[in-house]
């Protein structure tokens, strides 16, 4: 069921995709090489409770698989190769020529904001640079579509065209989804799909998208042994943005836009 947000919440939805922007925010002028995932997560987690939030993944166990172990963190952090859910970790340690994302969610006020971006740390590879922005592009190609009157797929067909068209691969099992009270509500929103199908969008629904975008051929993250982390098929480096927007009439509400007084996504 879709649910359709109320004027009321999504001015708390506000808030909560605010902090997560903050986070976000925190951490871009923050990180470099040398630091472990582990210290990112702390600073996320202290940041986050310092304004009387809860982080949202932290405990996060999904619905009906009770062979996952619930998450064990306030972030995901995943390098290069690692497509999402990568843990931090003590023994992780950020280089130069990485690429680095981040995905956040913040729980305040009963509602949940949930953004992601890909950090570039130092001077890295000219088509992996591509990669970074052209899934920032794709996320922005996407959001353009979730307006009152088009259907959910016009958000996953603007996201896969403008990926394809450079020659990047979509990861298909891993999607976007609904937010509000819980961290994933229905509609899943895929990263791919065809024009004019889908459920219609309707004004008041809040959908995290989330584009998943890799150099190479592997159009699946697979887990290992049963770790929360996704890599590529193929060890290529994948890159990750997300924002928790609204659907409005004319133009989508983006909630966890950044604060930074420059071109960040
Ligand atoms: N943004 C990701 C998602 O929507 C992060 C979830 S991490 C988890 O799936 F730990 F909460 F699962
Ligand atoms: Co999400």
């Amino acid at each position: 069921m879709i649910t359709i947000k109320s004027e009321r919440e999504i001015e708390l939805m506000r808030e909560s995709g605010r902090l997560t922007a903050m986070v976000l925010d925190m951490l871009e002028t923050e990180i470099m090489p040398g630091m472990t995932t582990k210290r990112l997560d702390e600073m996320a987690e202290a940041f986050i409770r310092d304004h009387h939030a809860v982080p949202s993944f932290l405990n996060y166990a999904p619905k009906g698989d009770p062979d996952v172990t619930p998450y064990p963190a306030t972030l995901c952090v995943s390098l290069n190769e690692e497509v999402v859910h990568g843990v931090p970790s003590p023994k992780r340690v950020i280089r130069e020529g990485d690429i680095v994302s981040v995905d956040c969610g913040v729980y305040k006020g009963g509602y949940h904001g949930d953004s992601a971006r890909t950090y570039v740390i130092g001077d890295i590879d000219r088509h992996v640079q591509q990669l970074v922005d052209v899934t920032r592009e794709s996320l922005e190609r996407g959001i353009e579509q979730a307006v009152e009157g088009n259907r959910l797929h016009d958000i996953s067909a603007a996201v896969e065209e403008h990926a394809r068209s450079f020659g990047f691969s979509i990861i298909e099992n891993m999607v976007g989804h609904g937010i509000g009270s819980e961290l994933h509500e229905d509609p899943a929103v895929p990263n791919y799909g065809k024009r004019h199908t889908g459920v219609k969008l309707r004004e008041g629904m809040a959908l995290a998208i989330e584009p998943m975008i890799a150099i190479g051929r592997s159009r699946r993250a697979v887990s290992k042994r049963g770790g929360w982390v996704a890599v590529t098929e193929d060890g290529k480096p994948s890159a990750h943005f997300e924002h928790t927007v609204i659907v409005r009439k004319g133009a989508a509400e983006v909630l966890t836009r950044s604060l930074l007084d420059r071109t960040a996504s």
